[in-house]
C-alpha cells in the first residue's frame, strides 16, 4: 500500500480525456487499492485515475458516503445517464484543495461499468452520491467542477487557487 501523489487542477493531466481500460488485471487492482488509501487519507470521497497521473477510464468512490460507513468501490469504464431535477450543491475536489463552490448537477444518475472481477455493475444514485459520481465522470472527460461555473466565478476561484499554490 502506498499513498499516491494527487495532481492539482492546473496540471495538464487533468485535461486529458481518459482512455478505456483494456486489461482489468492485478496491476489495476494494486493501483486502485492505493487510490482508495489516498482518497481516504486526503480525505475525500472520490478519486479519478487522471488525478493520480493516469488518463484511464476508472475511478474509486466511497459508496457509503451518506451512511457514515466506508464502502469503497472501483468503477471501470463507466458510463452514466443523468436524469431528474437540477440541484445546486457545494462541491470540492482533491485536485483543488480548500476551494469550494456551488455546482448545478442532475439529482439522479444511473451508472454502469465494471468492477475488478470484470463483473458488470449498475448503480442508481441520488443526493450527494449522484453529485460525487457526476464529478468523477467529469474528471474522466478532462473537466473540472469549476468549468460548470460562469467565467467570472471560475476566474475568481482560479486566482484564489493559484495564490494558495504559491503560498505552499
Ligand atoms: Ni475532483
Amino acid at each position: 500500500m502506498a499513498l499516491l501523489t494527487i495532481y492539482h487542477a492546473l496540471d495538464p493531466i487533468l485535461r486529458k480525456k481518459a482512455k478505456a481500460v483494456e486489461n482489468i488485471d492485478g496491476e489495476l487492482a494494486d493501483l486502485t487499492r492505493d487510490m482508495i488509501e489516498t482518497m481516504y487519507d486526503a480525505p475525500g470521497v472520490g478519486l479519478a485515475a487522471n488525478q493520480v497521473g493516469l488518463p484511464a477510464s476508472f475511478f474509486v468512490i466511497d459508496m457509503g458516503v451518506e451512511k457514515d460507513k466506508r464502502d469503497p468501490r472501483v468503477i471501470i469504464n463507466p458510463t452514466v445517464v443523468m436524469s431528474g431535477e437540477i440541484e445546486e450543491g457545494e462541491e470540492g475536489c482533491l485536485s483543488i484543495p480548500d476551494i469550494f463552490a456551488s455546482v448545478k448537477r442532475h439529482s439522479l444518475i444511473e451508472l454502469k461499468g465494471y468492477d475488478l472481477d470484470q463483473n458488470e455493475i449498475r448503480i442508481e444514485a441520488d443526493g450527494f452520491l449522484s453529485r460525487a459520481i457526476q464529478h468523477e465522470m467529469e474528471h474522466l472527460n478532462g473537466s473540472l467542477f469549476w468549468d460548470n461555473l460562469g467565467r467570472s466565478k471560475r476566474d475568481i476561484l482560479k486566482r484564489k487557487f493559484k495564490k494558495k499554490l504559491r503560498e505552499k
